[in-house]
């Protein structure tokens, strides 16, 4: 890979010129504004001002011992010691034929792998999954395809909420007023209707209350009836679950729920408490935060004055769990904005806890999804949209679209194409906003084939596929890319060039949407992708031109293809040959 190639021959300078130079801070990012150059460091100003050195002397000095010849790369010093960097003819080619060769074309698999735990989706057995949920499930399922991608080694546990207080009510009304036919049909629904009959009865009488808790009570001391039902609502949910995950093309490798936790959150406890992290308080036990400003205010209550836990000390079972089971180098907790103080407590108290762990913490969150009237997203009668819902519109508006372009293909055809467009473009839409910001979910825009959205995206793929259909249909000519050397390329217009040049960057793009959990990096990298091909196949004529020229270009359709499918299919969007 060009990139890490020419970064490793920087560091290499670097380090022979000041030994004790933290490398990782020797950096080279693509130029924003490519008439400067392909490539740029600004790194060794700040390591002169570190050693006040003279930051263009520094520059120099590693540009006189940098050799690029070998890259076929041309280096200047700039400005007040940034050095710029120029890809030469010969670079091209010989990355795009080495392109043609791999499975992955400009991706740069780590070199120690990391193990990387992503905590995502985690609905809430009995009630519906909402458009929250598919923010946490689009947005975790594509980051564990990219760390996949990038040769992390990724476990991906669904932590379900599967217990809790609500069991109480849930089994108060199954006992006392379940539709045996509602359940039949629709079992989250039905349990969602005998939760809310049971809550609403619970405010207006106490005995109701009274009740929920007895058998809430029983429950938790394991009565073979009570359990038995638990049983049966957990395992109703999961498949209704399991029925989204697959339209959504998601699968997990653990679903360890709340409840797998529940035999530890006693000695979790106890343990806190013994080291001093947990005290009494009005007969609960919790976590104070004095020493730090931000939660000084927020203590976490760990166990409850009726003898509970809760959220919090589960949520440290399942780390002390996940640390010394897997081992990981970082944990990812992908879940909406509002649950941020909740991690900073369980990340403060968890180091507190295990202070000699190297596991970074990380806390994924995201904004909200707004409706047309800047409100959070719900149906016209004021309900929370349910995802199944959701999917189903987007499958049927996109249908519509879908014939209007096309009426003549067959009903099946169209059909599974309004399916990867529906789908593809409700997640395309929420991974395009920068995740911590809120956005306005709009129908149009994400089913519009103009812009940044998926249809543009799936279309483009599409596009570039036929034109190898139709090279093979018209020039009877079939292409192999992996016997293409740089000897059969040549390059010499601004398209190809700015084309080859993009396509190099894909490996850094990966690399940056790991390093802060940003797919909007990659949706803005493959919507420039789909135009800097545009503006090459208006200009360059592909299957009329001859020879080295012909090849040259298939060469880059093929890659283009090539890399928009794997960055589409990391996004958790499918590709159609036909569209
Ligand atoms: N079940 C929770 C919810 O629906 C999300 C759980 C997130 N993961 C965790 N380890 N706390 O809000």
């Amino acid at each position: 890979m060009l990139h890490s190639q020419l970064e490793s021959c920087l560091r290499e300078c670097v380090q022979d010129l000041l030994p004790d130079a933290d490398l990782s801070q020797v950096i080279l990012l693509p130029c924003r504004d490519t008439r400067f150059g392909d490539y740029q460091t600004s790194s060794l100003i700040a390591l002169a001002k570190q050693r006040k050195l003279n930051p263009r002397q520094l520059a120099s000095s590693v540009l006189e011992k940098l050799s690029l010849e070998r890259l076929h790369i041309k280096a200047e010093l700039a400005g007040p010691g940034f050095i710029n960097f120029h890809i030469l003819p010969q670079a091209i080619t010989e990355n795009i034929a080495a392109a043609c060769q791999s499975e992955t074309p400009f991706v740069r698999r780590a070199k120690v792998s990391q193990s990387v735990v992503l905590d995502f989706s985690s609905p809430n057995i009995a009630k519906p999954m909402h458009v929250g949920h598919i923010r946490s499930t689009v947005l975790g399922s594509c980051l564990a395809r990219l760390h996949r991608l990038i040769g992390n080694n990724v476990i991906s546990d669904n932590h379900i909420g599967d217990w809790g207080t609500q069991f109480g009510k849930l089994l108060l009304g199954w006992k006392n007023h379940l539709d045996k036919v509602a359940l039949e049909k629709d079992p989250i629904g039905e349990m969602e209707r005998l939760y809310k009959l049971v809550n609403a009865a619970t405010e207006a009488d106490e005995t109701v209350l009274e009740e929920a808790r007895a058998e809430l009570v029983k429950l938790q001391s394991g009565d073979p009836e009570n359990f038995g039902i638990w049983q049966q609502m957990v395992r109703l949910s999961q498949s209704q679950f399991d029925t989204l995950y697959s339209r959504l093309g998601v699968a997990f490798d653990y679903t360890l729920g709340e409840s797998f936790y529940n035999d530890r959150l006693k000695g979790v406890v106890d343990d806190l408490v013994a080291k001093g992290i947990a005290r009494e308080s009005e007969g609960a036990y919790v976590v104070f935060f004095d020493d730090k400003p931000e939660l000084a205010p927020h203590p976490a209550i760990v166990q409850k004055r009726d003898g509970a836990f809760n959220y919090a000390s589960t949520d440290l079972a399942t780390l002390e769990y996940r640390t010394q089971n897997w081992k990981p180098d970082q944990i990812l907790y992908i879940t909406d904005g509002r649950q941020q103080l909740h991690f900073k407590q369980i990340f403060t108290t968890f180091n507190r806890w295990k202070g000699n762990t190297h596991v970074k913490l990380v806390h994924v969150w995201f904004g909200t999804i707004l409706g047309n009237d800047g409100k959070p997203f719900k149906t016209r009668s004021g309900e929370v949209i349910k995802l199944a819902d959701l999917l189903n519109e987007a499958e049927e508006r996109a249908l519509s679209v879908v014939s209007e372009k096309n009426p003549d293909l067959p009903e099946e055809t169209r059909r599974n194409i309004a399916r990867v467009v529906g789908i593809g473009a409700v997640k395309y839409a929420d991974l395009l906003p920068s995740r911590q910001s809120d956005y306005q979910f709009s129908w149009d825009k994400m089913l519009a084939f103009n812009g940044n959205t998926a249809p543009y995206l799936l279309y483009a793929y599409a596009r570039i596929r036929s034109i190898f259909r139709k090279n093979q249909d018209e020039f009877s000519s079939s292409f192999k890319p992996e016997s293409i050397e740089d000897k059969d390329l040549i390059f010499s217009t601004p398209q190809e060039l700015s084309l080859a040049k993009h396509l190099f960057s894909f490996g850094i793009t990966l690399e940056q949407v790991a390093e802060d959990s940003r797919p909007n990096i990659l949706c803005n990298y493959l919507y420039d992708l789909a135009g800097l091909f545009a503006s090459f196949y208006e200009n360059c004529p592909v299957l009329k031109a001859i020879d080295s020229e012909k090849t040259s270009r298939l060469v880059l359709c093929h890659l283009t293809a090539k890399v928009l499918q794997m960055g589409l299919h990391t996004l958790g969007l499918e590709t159609l040959e036909e569209m």
